[in-house]
């Protein structure tokens, strides 16, 4: 199914609309405004952060402070620019004073998430640290065990490939995660040629991705370090 620009554009803004005045948890008391997400609206690759900070709250937009910074600069590292992508978060409000949201938060909000992905319809998701990671890979495990991995799931009824990195402020504060970053970030590259190998023209699932690691050079042309391989979990 080729994606509908214009339709997809639509039920978005619709939805922001909608949720400019979510009263569904006890944030909506301290935004500025509610962060809805930014973005092509027919983005192959989704990108998925914790909630927004100071910045994100006046502007209204993901990822615009230091972090983001980080990740449009990351992005740029793959040949991509933030305008190729959609970015949202788990929680649309900011958590007073910057703290972890809360899992009453994160349950009210989640829906509003999973609402964003069936009208995205993206083929890779990329959890930015350890809140993104738990709700859409629904797993527990600690995301120094996982990062750098893909998992084939389905989520909100929409076949993607997931892969959890450490979130951008996480190199903010300790240098040597940047290069981390940077290392996964090559993998969105494979993930998004591969993910239109596994899945149809018409966005289903083909079958299990192959439970084989992938060549890097076979899917990247060789971008990767010879012999490196991708392993799924
Ligand atoms: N950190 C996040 O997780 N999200 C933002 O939008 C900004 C910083």
């Amino acid at each position: 199914m080729t994606k509908d620009r214009e339709a997809a554009a639509r039920a978005l803004r619709a939805q922001q609309e909608l949720l400019g005045t979510c009263t569904d948890c006890s944030l909506c008391e301290g935004r500025t405004q509610v962060v809805f997400g930014v973005g092509s609206p027919v983005a192959d690759l989704l990108f998925i952060g914790e909630g927004p900070g100071f910045n994100e709250d006046k502007l209204g937009e993901p990822f615009v402070g230091q972090a983001g910074k980080l990740l449009t600069e990351l992005l740029a590292g793959i040949g991509l620019a933030r305008e190729d992508v959609y970015i949202a978060n788990v929680v649309k409000c900011r958590p007073p004073g910057n703290r972890d949201p809360l899992p009453v938060e994160i349950e009210a909000c989640s829906p509003k998430l999973m609402e964003q992905i069936r009208i995205l319809r993206p083929r890779v998701v990329c959890t930015l640290g350890r809140f993104a990671t738990r709700l859409i890979a629904q797993t527990d495990a600690p995301i120094t065990s996982i990062r750098g991995r893909a998992k084939a799931a389905e989520v909100a009824g929409v076949p993607v490939l997931i892969l959890p990195v450490f979130h951008p402020a996480a190199a903010l504060y300790t240098p040597a995660n940047k290069a981390v970053l940077e290392e996964d970030f090559q993998k969105l590259r494979v993930l998004l040629a591969r993910g239109q190998d596994a899945l149809g023209q018409d966005g289903r699932k083909q079958g299990a991705v192959p439970a084989r690691p992938v060549s890097q050079e076979a899917a990247t042309g060789g971008a990767l370090d010879d012999g490196e391989q991708l392993a799924l979990w």
